[in-house]
């Protein structure tokens, strides 16, 4: 009765723990996204290298989708969250 108990809880805790290192080492990570759509055209350092506010970081992502560089909303959105978090004033 009580192993049982035991052993269903460790299950759990195992199953948490796994279910969060899968999110936190999932490929859209904000640092992978930079390093693989911004580095086609300039080093990603061209950005990294940089201080803006997130209004400044929206216009320079728009702008770099403009000229090809591939998002997807949601990507464009975590993205400019990081560079704003990350590379600000
Ligand atoms: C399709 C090619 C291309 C891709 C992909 C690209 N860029 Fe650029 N980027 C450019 C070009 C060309 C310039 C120089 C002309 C300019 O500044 O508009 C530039 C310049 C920059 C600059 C310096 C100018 C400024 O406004 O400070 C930053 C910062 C920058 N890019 C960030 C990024 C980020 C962040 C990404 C990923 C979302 C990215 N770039 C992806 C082509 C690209």
């Amino acid at each position: 009765m009580n192993k049982s108990a035991v052993t269903v809880m460790t299950a759990g805790i195992v199953f948490a723990a796994i279910s969060c290192g899968g999110q936190q080492s999932s490929p859209k990570s904000s640092a992978e996204l930079l390093e693989q759509r911004c580095s086609a055209c300039h080093p990603a350092s061209r950005a990294t290298d940089k201080k803006k506010t997130a209004e400044e970081w929206e216009a320079t992502v728009q702008r770099m989708m403009d000229k090809g560089a591939k998002l997807t909303g949601e990507e464009k959105q975590t993205l400019v969250n990081y560079l704003a978090a990350t590379y600000k004033p």
